[in-house]
């Protein structure tokens, strides 16, 4: 058994930083941080565009970001935390800064600021188009440099150890004791017991067919948090970035970033028509959920696979320097900047719903946290402002951190029951784990993607239904494997999000259901 003060599970902005402002401020206590894969493969590292924060009191203002991120959140925001987390920003910015991540300056020292859609001045600070890489290398490499933390990779957190476990009852409001892991190195479950446990397993791209996320991003933790009774709100609000390099194949896709358009890019159908104009005044630079529904129409309208995006009239030094990697991206496969319309469709980004947290990050289960994508805060409504979501990461790793710092450390004085191991059988034959995971992306891809109808969001559940009943099944027969315990959460979370499409009776943010009235775009 390994016993610890804080248990962080996931690896990415959220959880590192979390883990090296405890274990900076407390030497004496212990930080594990655990994650199923390497320590660097996370969300974070994918993210391009970079953090929004008002920098420049010129030409912004805190009221400013409040109010686009209010307005991208469609009226359901939670003002306060919209108020709390912009106000928050710029602190957590100098931190990084401090720490050595090299956001890119202007000529005359300050921060350089990109714009993305939503945002009424530019106000995104970035490294090149790689922003998120480079602060999880940064974070990480000084992680690696603390001895009082310790990163076990390759560990997958399979469920979250609370009085259910132990007792065998549920209480009302659980207690969170800690974790059980899968060593994939020994192939043999762990028990993690921990004084708190912080999840930061960031979202749930994968359970669609078409994902700008890397194939770790199974909802992990929301389905833990779920299964041990904690509360999930805003499920329905999946987020569908505008633009992904579209390939003609599913799976995870190059995302083209949000910043290209907010330095001028324009989005074309296939006739050469500027479309965006006709939906909206903002055009290329409304909100997310308006810019993929309108490629969605486009593509409808016309039958076609794909959209593009026009940088043909940008200046190409200055778009090499700031896009190096999108500019490699699209070079490595024929598609010139200077004289080539990049082919983009929208694919699941985000999620802005997740497991519910207060100011400080606390479930509603005792001793367990959650920040990062997993979370809900009330920052995103029903839909995410551009560059919100690594700001949101950082302030709720600090708020999290200063909660627990004024906390005395609770000792649990229970006894951690080992594993018990579910199955014993070998996986069947054909893969039947890959079979499933490949249906549940069709249907969530068809059923559940940027329009909706209460028709096949119902068919989608009962499809669901069987799917769950037959994965338990599954989980209970069959030797405990990570690829098993993913598609169970995959499913899991896919359930959560069609159940909560089904509750909402109006649109709002980047929730459409055809059925009801379309008032977003005015
Ligand atoms: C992007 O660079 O377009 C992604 C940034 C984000 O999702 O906020």
């Amino acid at each position: 058994m390994v016993s610890t003060d804080y248990l962080v599970i996931g690896s990415g902005i959220a959880g590192l930083s979390f883990a090296l402002k405890m274990a900076h401020k407390f030497p004496d206590r212990t930080v594990c941080i655990t994650t199923k894969s390497d320590a660097g493969d996370s969300n974070t590292k994918h993210a391009q565009g970079g953090i929004a924060a008002v920098s420049d009191l010129e030409t912004d203002s805190f009221q400013k970001h409040i109010s686009d991120t209010l307005v991208a959140g469609d009226g359901l925001c939670d003002p306060s935390i919209v108020g709390m987390v912009v106000r928050r920003g710029p602190e957590r910015i100098k931190e990084l800064m401090s720490c050595g991540v090299p956001f890119d300056k202007g000529k005359n020292g300050q921060l350089a600021l990109g714009r993305e859609g939503g945002h009424a001045e530019s106000r995104i600070v970035h490294h090149k188009d790689h922003t998120g890489q480079e602060i999880a290398s940064t974070l990480l490499d000084q992680v690696y440099g603390r001895h009082n933390i310790t990163v076990f990779e390759h560990h997958f957190a399979i469920d979250l150890i609370t009085e259910y476990r132990i007792y065998g009852t549920k209480p009302s409001k659980p207690t969170c004791f800690g974790a059980y892991m899968l060593d994939q190195n020994t192939g043999k479950v762990r028990t993690f017991r921990a004084r708190n446990t912080v999840l930061a397993t960031g979202g749930i791209g994968t359970i669609y067919g078409h994902t700008t996320n890397p194939s770790v991003a199974t909802g992990d933790g929301i389905a833990m948090a779920y299964r041990a009774g904690a509360q999930i709100q805003d499920m329905e609000f999946v987020q569908f970035h505008p633009t992904v390099l579209y390939e003609g194949k599913a799976g995870q896709s190059f995302l083209i970033s949000e910043a290209i358009r907010g330095f001028g890019a324009y989005l074309r159908n296939q006739k050469g028509h500027r479309f965006m104009p006709d939906y909206d005044s903002r055009a290329e630079l409304a909100p997310r959920d308006i810019v993929s529904r309108s490629i969605d129409q486009e593509l409808k309208k016309y039958d076609d696979p794909f959209v593009y995006l026009d940088c043909t009239h940008l200046n190409s030094k200055a778009l090499r320097v700031r896009f190096p990697n999108i500019y490699e991206a699209c070079r490595k496969r024929q598609i010139k900047l200077e004289t080539d319309w990049i082919p983009i469709v929208p694919a699941a980004h985000y999620l802005c719903g997740g497991i519910m947290v207060d100011s400080n990050g606390r479930t509603t289960i005792t001793n367990l946290f959650a920040c990062g994508e997993c979370s809900r805060t009330g920052l995103h409504g029903a839909n995410r402002l551009a560059s919100n979501s690594l700001l949101e990461a950082l302030v709720y790793a600090h708020n999290i951190f200063e909660y627990l710092g004024y906390q005395k450390l609770f000792s649990p004085s229970v006894v951690m029951p080992e594993w018990e191991g579910m199955g014993v059988d070998a996986i069947q034959d054909g893969n039947p784990v890959g079979q499933y995971r490949d249906r549940l992306q069709l249907l969530m891809q068809d059923d559940v993607g940027i329009v909706r109808s209460t028709a096949r969001m119902q068919k989608a559940i009962k499809q669901l239904d069987t799917m769950y009943s037959e994965i338990e099944e599954l989980y209970r027969t069959t030797k405990m494997n990570v690829a098993l315990c993913e598609l169970r959460n995959m499913v899991h979370v896919a359930r959560l999000i069609v159940e909560q499409c089904l509750r909402r009776k109006e649109n709002k943010g980047g929730f459409y259901n055809i059925d009801f009235e379309l008032v977003r775009n005015v």
